[in-house]
């Protein structure tokens, strides 16, 4: 990764703000509106009587589908409405379209709808994420002409218009409009239209409404605080005595403040944080909610809302949850959701990839093209579960997960092993204790470069330090750091540098194939090769040939089927028309890659074994170094470390 060049071309980036936030503005100016019930049936209505209509949790989930609009058109229905969450959210594709089911089945009218959504999963693994985009994105709905809100103008509900509709008129309404009004009007509502227009519901005021978590506006957010000091009014609201003083009457709805949590939900959604740790009594008040779409407050009757409530809560809370009897039957009212880590290290690593260049630690400094990588691969180690198989260990399991071929396992495997160990990705690493071990060796370092090798001991540094873990723990993740070394690292920093002693990897490569290819065909006709310069003929060259085999321990037995086969691959590309190339077979690739890496072994052997290398030494150094530089992703700094580890790993060989 390079840094971020911040004030590259800044002239045009800040004029281009500007245009946006001008154009929003004049958007949302443009999209008000304001006139009287009377005015909303006659311009508003006609035409649009099903979306304004619309539930909250059928609001919702066109939320989610306008989001997805621009999706791959012919991917199905769910997973185009997931969009909205692949903006920030990666590697969790499967329980996001469970999430994205419940708001389409909820919207169907299912009775999954009348139960709460409780989201689980591990510390950091994305859930207040989740639900601060479902916030933006409805905030940004709204704002568009398909998301348009209305409501009775200043009711702390906000409460559809539609409700005004008395009920001897619904059906009539249902005939002509073909839709449902099941709300009904807030005692608050009630007592406005009777006092302030004697009962005369189409001169009532009506607006449209923006979301707005800000100003509360159909958004709303709840978090325990101190169990003791916590009071159902911070969510149902309470009597106002100052303005009882005023009117004189507690009964009054003008004498109430509607301030609570679930009033500033109406229309939208309301965010539980922690929900488990809520006392008792909240609730039931919070399933009764779901359930039957109203809460129950001393002084009133039954108060109609409709909201959506999107609740979390982490494994310990849900466990000591779960220990108690009685909350067997409260289980039963909710709809859980299993929100787990990333299992694909490429995944995992575009999460750090995401925190990293967001955080200002990170400016101005350079991490080899293997660190996020090879922090992911240790990252997914401890999440994963054993397999039973034989065989198929983790380092295996995991390039399974993140889609690489692994040889003797068909790669439609993932899916079933997942489904062996399902609570995989419900423990392990969080990606924060990952950027805060690199961001804390940076700081720490005060470099401004940081390799993998570096990056392998400020994780080992933050598990030790870590007070947390148990020592069985530490072990264990300590031993996954140096299997991510020895498995990962090693193979891929080898391949950088390898490639970096050619001018033109790629080339010389398919240049060696080409000629291996000729030398087995002349051998298998028992042909003779014409030398293309000095034209005379010989023989095919069978200890090039087994030069080449040796690298990946074909046997002189086994030689003439590897020959063939090789030669059947050829000729398949060949006849469509293609060139026959490396990447199409892996193990000649892989015999190719060293044959090649041996003819330039001594290059690396220079790097240790001269004390004062001379010129020519150091010319042939320095410029495997500074392919390292322009090509490979590295610095100065860390492509010297890695071709002083890659001649290490080799003396061991
Ligand atoms: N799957 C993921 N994809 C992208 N980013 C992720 C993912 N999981 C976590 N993150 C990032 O990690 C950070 C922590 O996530 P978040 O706060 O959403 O977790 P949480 O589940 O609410 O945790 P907690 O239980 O501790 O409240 C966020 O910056 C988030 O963007
Ligand atoms: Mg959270």
């Amino acid at each position: 990764m390079r840094p971020l060049a911040a004030d590259q071309n800044s002239h045009g980036t800040t004029a281009d703000f500007i245009d946006t936030l001008s154009s929003f503005s004049r958007l949302h100016r443009a999209q008000r509106w304001e006139g009287t019930f009377g005015e909303f049936l006659g311009n508003i209505l006609p035409g649009n009587a099903v979306a304004l209509a619309r539930t909250s949790h059928e609001y919702i989930w066109d939320m989610l589908r306008w989001h997805g609009r621009a999706a791959q058109p012919d991917a199905p229905e769910s997973v185009r409405a997931r969009e909205l969450f692949k903006r920030e959210l990666f590697g969790i594709d499967e329980p996001l379209s469970r999430v994205v089911d419940y708001f389409k089945a909820a919207a169907a009218g299912s009775d999954v709808g009348r139960r709460l959504l409780l989201m689980l999963g591990p510390p950091s693994g994305g859930k207040s994420t989740l639900a601060i985009l479902l916030k933006r994105g409805l905030e940004e709905y709204s704002r568009t002409d398909e998301g348009a809100l209305y409501a009775i103008r200043g009711s702390p509900l906000r409460e559809n218009p539609l409700n005004l509709i008395p009920t001897s008129l619904r059906a009539e309404f249902r005939d002509r409009y073909g839709v449902n009004i099941s709300g009904e009007l807030s005692p608050w509502a009630r007592d406005f239209v009777e006092r302030d227009f004697e009962g005369d519901f189409v001169r009532v005021p009506v607006e449209r409404v923006f979301l707005n978590e800000a100003s509360r506006i159909g958004i709303g957010t709840y978090a325990p605080h101190d169990p003791t000091t916590a009071d159902i009014a911070d969510l149902v609201g309470s009597v106002d005595l100052a303005k009882v003083a005023q009117i004189g009457d507690e009964g009054d709805p003008r004498a109430w403040s509607w301030s609570g949590a679930v009033y500033a939900a109406s229309r939208g959604v309301l965010e539980m944080i922690e929900i488990l740790k809520v006392k008792r009594e909240f609730l039931y008040l919070l399933l009764t909610l779901t359930q039957e779409k109203n809460v129950k407050v001393s002084r009133f009757p039954l108060i109609h809302l409709d909201e959506t409530i999107l609740a979390h809560t982490n494994l310990a809370e849900f466990h000591k949850f779960l220990q108690e009897k009685e909350n067997e039957a409260l289980l039963d009212r909710m709809v859980i959701i299993k929100i787990p880590y990333a299992l694909s290290y490429r995944d995992e690593s575009r999460i750090y990839q995401k925190l990293v260049s967001g955080a200002p630690a990170f400016r101005n400094v350079h991490l080899d093209p293997h660190v996020l990588n090879l922090a992911a691969v240790f990252g997914i180690l401890t999440r994963l579960g054993k397999s039973e198989r034989e065989g198929l260990d983790l380092p295996k399991k995991l390039r399974l997960y993140a889609g690489e071929a692994v040889e003797g396992v068909p790669e439609t495997e993932a899916t079933r092993l997942h489904a062996e160990t399902p609570e995989e990705g419900m423990t392990g690493v969080s990606p924060r204790f990952v950027v805060n071990a690199i961001s804390n060796a940076i700081t720490r370092g005060n470099t401004h470069s940081l390799t993998s090798m570096e990056l392998l001991l400020a994780l080992k540094d933050s598990i030790e330090s870590d007070a947390r873990m148990d020592a069985k723990q530490k072990k264990a993740w300590i031993d996954h750091l140096v299997t991510a070394r020895k498995e990962f690292y090693n193979r891929w920093v080898k391949e950088d540098v390898h490639r970096a002693m050619f001018a033109s990897f790629e080339e010389e490569a398919q240049q060696l194939l080409e000629k291996y290819l000729d030398e087995v065909e002349a051998s298998l006709d028992h042909r003779q090769v014409t030398d293309p310069i000095t034209g005379e003929t010989r023989a095919a060259d069978e200890r090039f040939l087994r030069s080449v085999e040796e690298k990946i321990k074909v046997s002189d037995s086994g030689k003439m089927s590897f020959r063939q086969e090789v030669v059947r691959k050829a000729m398949v590309a060949f006849k469509t028309g293609e060139k026959f190339k490396l990447v199409s077979h892996a193990r000649m690739r892989e015999a190719i890659e060293q044959y090649l890496f041996e003819e330039r072994r001594d290059v690396l052997r220079l790097v240790t074994s001269t004390a004062r290398p001379d010129d020519d030494a150091r010319q042939k150094i320095s410029v495997v170094q500074q392919r390292l530089v322009s090509e490979y992703g590295y610095d100065e700094h860390s492509a010297k470390e890695a071709l002083s580890y890659v001649t290490t790993l080799l003396a061991q060989e």
